[in-house]
């Protein structure tokens, strides 16, 4: 198993799409734009990747808000993997990622029931509950 960067417009970066799709948007009845699909060419995308199989078994999404600010988007595990310690590690990878690159603050907007899973990982709660894509969310951060 091993975390690694994928290209946006390779078909490991289309793979990751089918993921969040499939965990993120589907449930929810929503789909991606083309227009929102093109404007992730300046984001960092994270995978995870067992030897041998062509789809990612975790992705996320990072997106650069400024010079030390990135923001955590699209968090996903395939429903057969999750609670198995594998978005643990896809975080701590993209917060490795994001600090090597000078980034000092990691921001999100986790799902009510998400919410635990970044408290787990040192991240905190800013701020009042607000909608996104139809659902509860919170503001969260972690200085890296
Ligand atoms: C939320 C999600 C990313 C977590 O990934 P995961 O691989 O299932 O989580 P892990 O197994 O790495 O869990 C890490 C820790 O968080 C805890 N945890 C994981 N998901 C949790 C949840 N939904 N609520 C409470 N605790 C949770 C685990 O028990 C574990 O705790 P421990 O380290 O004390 O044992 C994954 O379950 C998922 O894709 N869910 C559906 C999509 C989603 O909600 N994405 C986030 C949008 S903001």
């Amino acid at each position: 198993m091993e975390c690694r960067l994928v290209d946006h417009g390779t078909p490991e970066y289309e793979a990751t799409v089918s993921l969040r799709y499939e965990v993120l948007r589907k449930p929810l009845g929503l789909d991606f734009t083309p227009e929102q699909l093109a404007a992730e060419v300046t984001d960092l995308h994270c995978a995870l990747w067992e030897f041998g199989i062509p789809e990612p078994l975790a992705c996320l999404v990072l997106t650069p808000l400024s010079e030390g600010e990135i923001k955590m988007r699209q968090v996903a595990v395939r429903p057969d993997h999750q609670g198995q310690g594998l978005g643990r590690i896809l975080v701590e990878f993209s917060e490795t990622t994001a600090r090597a690159r000078g980034f000092t603050r990691m921001v999100l907007n986790a799902r009510d029931t998400a919410v635990d899973f970044y408290l787990r990982l040192g991240y905190t709660i800013e701020g009042e509950p607000f909608t996104e894509v139809t659902i509860p969310h919170r503001r969260m951060a972690k200085s890296l």
